[in-house]
């Protein structure tokens, strides 16, 4: 399944939150925020079982069209089949995604731009609820 949104800026100090359920056979999914495809500032990306990584949270921005340099957490709060709740929040230095067990995880915002008009969620996830404000 894949949601783009290209037309709603998300923009700093607002926060947007996302519910939604892996697949019973989900590998992984993404909730990517950025300027379009080949430039994303966040890259969340919960692996299951995925590029040879089990029961971790990637985070990385991309740019022009290559992906930079990796943060790995270890905390895995999804489950197959489970409706979970992640918000995000950002300013120009970091985005802030608050987890489903209410650890919060900072990821650098390498562009530093305080406003961002592309999101996009993919992979084995059903969206169930999205709320910007
Ligand atoms: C790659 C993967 C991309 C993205 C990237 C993040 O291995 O193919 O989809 O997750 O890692 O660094």
């Amino acid at each position: 399944m894949s949601l783009t949104l290209k037309n709603m800026a998300i923009k700093a100090g607002k926060e947007l939150k996302i519910t939604g359920v892996p697949k019973p056979d989900a590998l992984g999914f993404a909730i990517n925020i950025g300027h379009e495809e080949d430039n994303i500032a966040f890259h969340f990306n919960p692996r299951f079982n995925q590029h040879g990584d089990h029961h971790l949270i990637v985070f990385n921005s991309r740019q022009g069209g290559s992906w930079c340099k990796e943060h790995r957490e270890h905390h895995f709060p999804f489950e197959h089949g489970e409706e979970f709740k992640v918000s995000i929040t950002f300013n120009n230095d970091e985005f802030e995604v608050k987890l489903p067990n209410g650890h919060s995880v900072n990821f650098p915002n390498r562009f530093g731009d305080d406003k961002y008009m592309f999101l996009q969620v993919e992979g084995d996830v059903r969206i169930t609820g999205f709320k910007l404000k």
